[in-house]
């Protein structure tokens, strides 16, 4: 058998990266496609090298454009692949355009499809990922799940039991595989600063950055914070040029060199340095999916800037909040979740366990032997 997969965005990489190690052990031809929806050297090559990705096959180079364009275009640039390389399955993982295009051209082509990270639902279709998650979801044959809630919510949308394998979850595999090549990463020297005496934020959802309103009250409620507790700020590309368009600049800073206080911008950083940033934090800010999971597992307290999470059980385990773009409750949250401190004892999520990814080879293999 030959299975192909494809990958485009950022946190697509570290969902991948333990799957790929799989099909190689147990021998099965993989075929590796990188769309090129994340292209910079910060956002694509250095999670390969971090993660020991072997280089993408094929490389479909489509670059930013809107969502019709670059949907489009993924889906022009895989159909010939599919075609000529004939495989016999198309695994995609998580909500990202690549995700969609893809699953959509391979089931035109007679190609099953597996959704890896599949049934997670956020129940707000103005997110782009949303609406990625339920048209990847209503197409694929075999749909991988991560927590309980998706299960659930597969089969409310009717979809055979039969095709839902509750396998864990992959980005978690990664995160055990690298916890210890990432606690030598140097970046908290790099910056000058030192364990527990900071808090990390990420952001780049377009309900939070395209937003002149919620982009200001997020950075100010961050900016109270950071009065006590300096906050480092490694920065999605579309949010660098939206704070450049919003002249919110002067609310936050471009160094490290006041270690005390302050939103310090940072270079969007690679899988290993991140993760010692992250795991030697005292409390993450952010509005990425993958970190809300992250954070539950270093049981790290976070605090997610949007109204709803398609992960609820980053809430039920304890270490999630939500705080939406609300400046007062994010400011309230963050005194109250600091006073707490760390989250102690609670139980992982089921099959959060790191063998996610064998789980699903072996799934795989069993179905088609
Ligand atoms: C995409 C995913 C989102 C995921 C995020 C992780 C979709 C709809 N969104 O959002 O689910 O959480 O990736 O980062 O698939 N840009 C660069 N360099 C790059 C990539 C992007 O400068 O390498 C800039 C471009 O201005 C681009 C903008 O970022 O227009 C947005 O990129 P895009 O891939 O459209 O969406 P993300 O916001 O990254």
């Amino acid at each position: 058998m030959k299975i192909l997969s494809v990958v485009g965005a950022r946190p697509n990489f570290m969902k991948i990266a333990p799957i790929s190690d799989e099909l190689k052990k147990k021998g099965v031809p993989h075929v590796l496609v990188h769309t090129g929806q994340h292209y910079d050297y910060r956002m694509s090559k250095l999670f390969f090298e971090d993660l020991g990705l072997p280089k993408p096959d094929i490389d479909l180079n489509v670059g930013s454009a809107t969502h019709a364009r670059q949907t489009a275009e993924i889906m022009t640039g895989i159909e010939p692949v599919l075609m000529s390389e004939a495989p016999d399955l198309l695994i995609v993982v998580g909500d990202v355009n690549s995700t969609m295009a893809a699953a959509i051209t391979a089931v035109k082509l007679g190609v099953p499809v597996a959704h890896v990270e599949a049934g997670l639902r956020s129940f707000d279709r103005t997110m782009p990922e949303e609406i990625n998650r339920m048209i990847t979801d209503a197409i694929a044959d075999m749909h991988f799940t991560t927590e309980e809630s998706a299960n659930e919510n597969l089969r409310k949308e009717g979809v055979d039991d039969g095709k839902v394998f509750f396998a864990g979850n992959t980005m978690i595999d990664t995160l055990f595989k690298h916890a210890n090549s990432a606690a030598e990463s140097t970046i908290l020297e790099t910056l000058g600063i030192r364990p527990r005496e900071y808090g990390v934020a990420t952001l780049h959802r377009p309900s939070n950055v395209d937003s002149f309103v919620n982009l200001k009250n997020i950075l100010e409620a961050l900016n109270d914070v950071a009065r006590d507790l300096p906050v480092i700020f490694p920065i999605h590309p579309r949010t660098k040029k939206l704070i450049a368009s919003y002249n919110l600049g002067n609310l936050v800073s471009e160094s490290t060199s006041n270690k005390h206080s302050g939103i310090h911008i940072i270079e969007p950083l690679g899988y290993l340095d991140f993760l010692k940033l992250m795991t030697d934090s005292r409390i993450v800010f952010t509005d990425s999916g993958g970190i809300q999971e992250e954070t539950t597992v270093l049981r790290l307290p976070c605090l997610t800037l949007r109204e709803n999470t398609e992960r609820p059980v980053t809430i039920t385990s304890g270490t999630n909040t939500l705080v939406g773009a609300d400046k007062n409750r994010i400011i309230e949250e963050a005194r109250r979740k600091l006073d707490a401190g760390f989250v102690a004892g609670q139980p992982l999520p089921p099959l959060w366990d790191g063998h996610a990814a064998e789980r699903i080879v072996g799934t795989i293999l069993n179905r088609f032997n």
